[in-house]
């Protein structure tokens, strides 16, 4: 996947949301997207990915750690903790600490923050660059958002331009990339 120019040890948001912005539903996406799962691969392969723990118990067992990756997951959870490193993710109770060990991984020159909620929102603010697949959905009772990102981040690629790609395996979409003009 080709990204547009960013600074050293970046860090990128990538996510999936409704028309509205919802990214999740008790605990879930309420969606199969996949497109959008192999728009996420390819973009997050060689690359650390870091997570918050309520992302980290959404992913199936038999998918987790994402193969690749650095997979690195924030809890105070003492048992998610051992059941996560067991699985061989690492495991950091402190935000720039998880951030620094994303740094030293492989691929860590670029970070991805891959959720939820809760981690968008305390990153959204050093993030140089996100990555957005817009579904042509509508979920009124989803309750986790995605973040605003921050003033100065601009939209400089929409895939289509206008509307959305239609999917005969899932909901149309549209992928997005957003990057904060500080990097431009
Ligand atoms: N659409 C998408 O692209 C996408 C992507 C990812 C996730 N999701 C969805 O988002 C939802 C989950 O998001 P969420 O906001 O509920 O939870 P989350 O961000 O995945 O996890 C929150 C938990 O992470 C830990 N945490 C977060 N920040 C921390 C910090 N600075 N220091 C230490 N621990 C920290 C805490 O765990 P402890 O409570 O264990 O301490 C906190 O309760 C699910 O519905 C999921 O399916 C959607």
């Amino acid at each position: 996947m080709t990204l547009p120019d960013l600074p050293d040890q970046a860090i990128g948001l990538i996510w999936a949301q409704t028309r509205d912005g919802v990214i999740g539903r008790a605990g879930d996406m309420p969606w199969k997207a996949p497109e959008d799962m192999a728009h996420f691969k390819a973009a997050t392969m060689g690359h650390p990915v870091v997570m918050g723990r309520r992302t980290w118990e959404s992913i199936p067992a038999r998918f987790r750690p994402f193969e690749g990756r650095t997979n690195i997951v924030l809890t105070r959870d003492p048992a998610v903790t051992a059941e996560a490193e067991a699985a061989g993710a690492q495991v950091f109770t402190d935000l720039d600490d998880a951030l620094a060990a994303a740094t030293d991984a492989p691929g860590g020159e670029l970070t991805w923050i891959v959720g939820g909620g809760a981690l968008y929102e305390s990153t959204a603010n050093r993030a140089d660059i996100a990555l957005v697949t817009v579904l042509d959905l509508d979920v009124p009772d989803g309750d986790t958002f995605a973040p605003a990102l921050p003033p100065g981040f601009e939209n400089v690629s929409s895939e289509p331009a206008d509307g959305f790609t239609p999917s005969d395996r899932g909901p149309a979409y549209r992928f997005e990339t957003w990057v904060s003009n500080d990097d431009l």
